[in-house]
């Protein structure tokens, strides 16, 4: 099974993000991914027409797609224009069952953020995983620290909490898969796998505390999660620079 995930696209008027996002979706063609996920931030400063745009590139894929928002998107606008991608409900999480597999989108949003906050959503996640039954939990702010300081100060708060749900739920939760970011990075909360994708805007330097590593031009990436006998792979797609 086959599961991709685009995020943190941020377009504007004249960025690229629009026209990776169609080359990604045209790429995506060829790959058939039985679902396609999108984990936040998919425009800046409430630009309705990126996100009808954003909405006329879906429309045109083949495989089910679920958007959940980050903290720069504006959820009335998404409703307008995503209306068949997103939980009309507040907050716009979502469960999907595919075979053998339940996909989670978590909003753990916060209005007005940057941050994310697990802990008015631990229920909700508790009641949608079944114990021992495999699933993947997509959410925007990741629940765990990168190392990248400015970063980290606008994490998902109340991981503990997320945490627990998560222990609870046994070895059923293959992975958590988010964004905001703008870097592909794996961690681990508790004993499940964390997987951050990168974005299609350009990606933010590594910052490592007071180390500052070389810079470097990183490329713009997406990801397809491959689900194979009970293993959970996250594989990072780069586009090119000049994409
Ligand atoms: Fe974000």
């Amino acid at each position: 099974m086959l599961l991709a995930q685009i995020s943190d696209i941020h377009a504007t008027p004249g960025s690229e993000g629009l026209d990776r996002l169609a080359k990604v979706a045209e790429w995506l063609h060829g790959l058939r991914p039985d679902l396609l996920v999108i984990t936040g931030d998919l425009v800046d400063d409430d630009w309705q027409e990126g996100y009808k745009t954003i909405g006329a590139i879906l429309r045109t894929m083949s495989c089910p797609v679920h958007v959940i928002p980050g903290n720069s998107d504006c959820r009335d606008m998404m409703h307008q224009e995503l209306v068949e991608f997103c939980a009309a409900s507040q907050p716009m999480h979502f469960s999907r069952d595919l075979a053998g597999l339940t996909c989670l989108g978590l909003d753990v949003t916060v209005p007005g953020a940057s941050h994310g906050d697990a802990a008015p959503h631990c229920d909700w996640l508790q009641r949608a995983l079944e114990p021992g039954r495999p699933s993947v939990i997509f959410m925007h702010q990741p629940p765990i620290e990168t190392g990248i300081v400015p970063l980290d100060a606008v994490m998902c708060r109340n991981s503990d909490a997320f945490a627990e749900v998560l222990e609870n739920a046994g070895s059923g939760v293959l992975a958590v898969v988010c964004g905001h970011v703008h870097r592909p990075i794996s961690g681990r909360i508790g004993r499940t796998p964390v997987y951050i994708c990168g974005s299609l805007c350009e990606p933010n330097p590594l910052v490592l505390g007071s180390r500052s590593a070389p810079l470097l031009t990183d490329a713009p990436s997406f990801a397809v999660c491959e689900i194979d006998r009970g293993h959970f792979r996250h594989h990072t797609i780069s586009l090119s620079v000049r994409t």
